[in-house]
């Protein structure tokens, strides 16, 4: 029996639940692109207290005493004033596969390419939703990309620049005011997106990794895999694609399929679909055929590669295998959000040394980080006024303490300009002022995104752990020494971390929110759920030994006095 991180019992299937695509599928798309120059950072062998560079799994052997996972490890200063970062999207006019989850950039309120906001799934197990309806338009229709510098109003062409009026929004006409008020708010809604953006903050090892797979793998001709894992919104694919396009020049002469496996009708779809991009026939075995056959290095990018899980998940042992076949030409990369997909799933590649990737994950951004993401989209659209700092602050202390989603974060600072837009709409011609968006739309937005436990609970200052998942953390421990099972129930541990949060005075997730914070531990393969239809009868258990813990929250404080203090009553 092949051996799992943490020796619990092995789980026959990727736990995340089917999402399936209610659009037709995308064509992968055969890259062509730009260029780019970068340094090459080395490919160093798996690291545990460093969350981006690219490393070997670990063998076996090494499972047993699990480091803690590296995105619980501390963060690099978040990004207080980040180098700049290459554009990343000017030049992305080729669009690349979206999934059916997810909107467009035009959906999304903005003409930007390659948007992948999530929208919801059916059911509250998914770790991305977090009791949030994502798919609810974003603004009402599709804004014109004007700079704000050229847009002119009517009226403003009659006024005389430099008049009072125009200075002063108190003494505007309320026609101007109304106008100039609206082509603002809808500025900044779109740079507010979720889709691909033009500049990538905070990431730079994570690219400087991936670029350096593609420079010494992919360039060179040497088969290879990546898995890269990381919770939602975490930039993952917008990483991987920002740097597809900035290498688009130097990956000329490679076959580059992208392909979104949510857009598959089956796992074994994703066969029919490499066979038909790939011009080749014979199923299985001529796929195989061919990527052993003379001619160029061929790179796969497999997104959202959890859709693939199959029954004894030969779908994903067959493509994790290719590049290692003799004369292979494949270069593999796989995204997902569980941490351990490729040891946990796949314990077999772990038979198999010489078939295990290279991993790189994508830790949960900290307050500052999503505050500094904000912050840069505001300054972007010129409007860093529009949106007070201390409501970005709040809504990113909010964020990072629930999942360090940077989708979330910006999707909850654009409705709280659309609150801020109705509002203004309402406010009668008399009522002057220049709309500002504060703490208060923040505050309703988020309460209605996340109910009203967001109100009062905090993020410490460079948080990598959120502080819910961390509560969660100590619930289990608690529950699990005051009991003789190690399996908990959600039901049970909910309960424990309710009154744990009302004894703390921290706002406690509801049920189903709790169950998707479980999927978000989970997947950085600290608990390890067994699931029930009903949600209250979906077990949960530690993935890591009680003694990791304390390692993998990296807060001793919190987890000590929590754990002195005993079970709550
Ligand atoms: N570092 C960043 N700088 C600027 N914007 C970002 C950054 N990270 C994420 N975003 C924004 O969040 C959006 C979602 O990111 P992305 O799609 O890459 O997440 P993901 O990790 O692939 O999530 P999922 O697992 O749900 O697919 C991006 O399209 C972008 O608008
Ligand atoms: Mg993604």
């Amino acid at each position: 029996m092949p051996r799992t991180r943490s020796q619990a019992p092995v789980q026959p299937t990727i736990p995340f639940p089917r999402r399936r695509s209610c659009r037709s599928a995308l064509q992968p798309k055969t890259l062509q692109s730009s260029n780019a120059t970068e340094a090459k950072p080395p490919i160093s062998p798996r690291r545990t207290d460093r969350p981006s560079p690219l490393s070997p799994v670990r063998g076996a052997a090494t499972q047993s005493r699990l480091p803690s996972p590296p995105s619980l490890l501390p963060r690099r200063p978040a990004a207080q004033n980040p180098p700049p970062t290459p554009p990343c999207s000017p030049n992305q006019q080729a669009r690349l596969p979206l999934s059916p989850r997810k909107r467009t950039g035009d959906d999304n309120g903005c003409n930007v390419p390659c948007s992948p906001p999530k929208l919801n799934r059916p059911s509250l197990a998914s770790p991305r939703k977090l009791g949030f309806d994502e798919n609810q338009p974003a603004s009402s229709g599709p804004l014109k990309l004007t700079p704000p510098c050229q847009r002119r109003s009517p009226h403003r062409q009659e006024t005389p620049p430099g008049s009072p009026v125009l200075n002063n929004p108190e003494k505007k006409p309320p026609a101007v005011r109304l106008f100039a008020d609206k082509s603002r708010f809808q500025s900044v809604k779109q740079a507010l997106h979720t889709a691909m953006p033009e500049r990538l903050l905070s990431r730079e090892e994570e690219q400087a990794s991936i670029r350096s797979f593609l420079q010494d793998k992919v360039l060179q001709n040497v088969p290879a895999s990546l898995y890269i894992s990381g919770a939602p919104g975490t930039g993952k694919t917008a990483c991987l694609n920002c740097i597809l396009q900035e290498m688009k020049a130097e990956l000329a002469a490679v076959k580059t399929l992208v392909v979104n496996c949510m857009t598959l009708r089956s796992s074994h779809a994703i066969f029919r679909l490499l066979a038909q991009q790939l011009k080749t026939s014979g199923g299985q075995s001529g796929l195989q055929r061919f990527l052993t056959a003379p001619g160029p290095t061929v790179l796969l990018v497999l997104d959202e590669m959890d859709q693939l899980d199959s029954k004894a998940q030969d779908v994903l042992y067959t493509i994790f295998e290719w590049p290692y076949l003799p004369r292979s030409r494949l270069c593999l990369i796989g995204i997902a959000n569980a941490l351990d997909l490729t040891d946990r799933i796949l314990p077999r590649l772990q038979a198999q040394p010489h078939c295990r990737p290279l991993l790189l994950h994508f830790p949960p951004y900290s307050r500052q980080e999503l505050a500094t993401i904000i912050q840069d989209r505001l300054l972007k659209a010129s409007a860093e006024g529009m949106l007070d700092s201390s409501a970005v602050q709040f809504c990113a202390r909010k964020v990072s303490a629930v999942s360090g989603d940077a989708r979330k974060a910006l999707d909850i600072c654009r409705r709280a300009v659309e609150a801020a837009e109705a509002a203004e709409r309402q406010k009668t011609s008399n009522q002057s002022g220049e709309a500002k968006v504060g703490l208060p739309q923040v505050v309703r937005v988020l309460s209605e995104v996340y109910g009203d436990r967001m109100a009062s609970q905090s993020g410490a200052e460079g948080e990598s752990f959120p502080l819910q998942q961390k509560l969660l953390v100590c619930c289990l421990l608690l529950v699990i020494r005051s009991g003789k099972s190690r399996e908990v129930h959600l039901g049970k541990l909910h309960e424990v971390y309710s009154r744990l949060c009302s004894q703390r005075q921290v706002s406690a997730v509801g049920q189903g929110e709790c169950l998707a914070l479980c999927e978000l531990l989970e997947s950085r393969g600290i608990f390890a759920l067994k699931k029930n239809k009903e949600a209250r009868l979906t077990k949960v258990f530690l993935k890591i030994e009680e003694k990791d813990v304390e390692n993998a929250l990296k807060d001793r404080t919190l987890l000590g006095s929590i754990l002195a203090a005993g079970l709550p009553s």
